[in-house]
């Protein structure tokens, strides 16, 4: 997995099996928001750019959210996802 920070540098996470994409990111100090880690919060909303998020991790997302990626990183699996970003970071047409 890769993480692709706001000033373009691409940061190489290694999953553990069973992490989720939240898990991740703090065992490499990616720093991210999050606090509830059960989904409830949407603290730690991130994009992916490449990669397919759950549809449990988009849950209450809004259709442009859905539409450009974004997912609760603290309920998705690390294997679902290639590519990720901080929110906002590529914009749909
Ligand atoms: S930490 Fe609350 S939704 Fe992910």
């Amino acid at each position: 997995m890769h993480y692709l920070s706001r000033s373009g540098e691409s940061i190489t996470l290694t999953p553990q099996p069973g992490d989720t994409v939240l898990d991740v990111l703090l065992r490499h100090k990616i720093p991210v928001g999050y606090s509830c880690r059960k989904g409830e919060c949407l603290s730690c909303i991130i994009q992916c750019l490449e990669g397919s998020p759950t549809t449990v991790s988009q849950e209450g997302l809004t259709f442009r959210m859905k539409s450009q990626n974004h997912f609760k990183a603290c309920i998705c699996p690390a294997d679902q996802v290639q590519i990720i970003a901080p929110s906002g970071t590529k914009q749909s047409p």
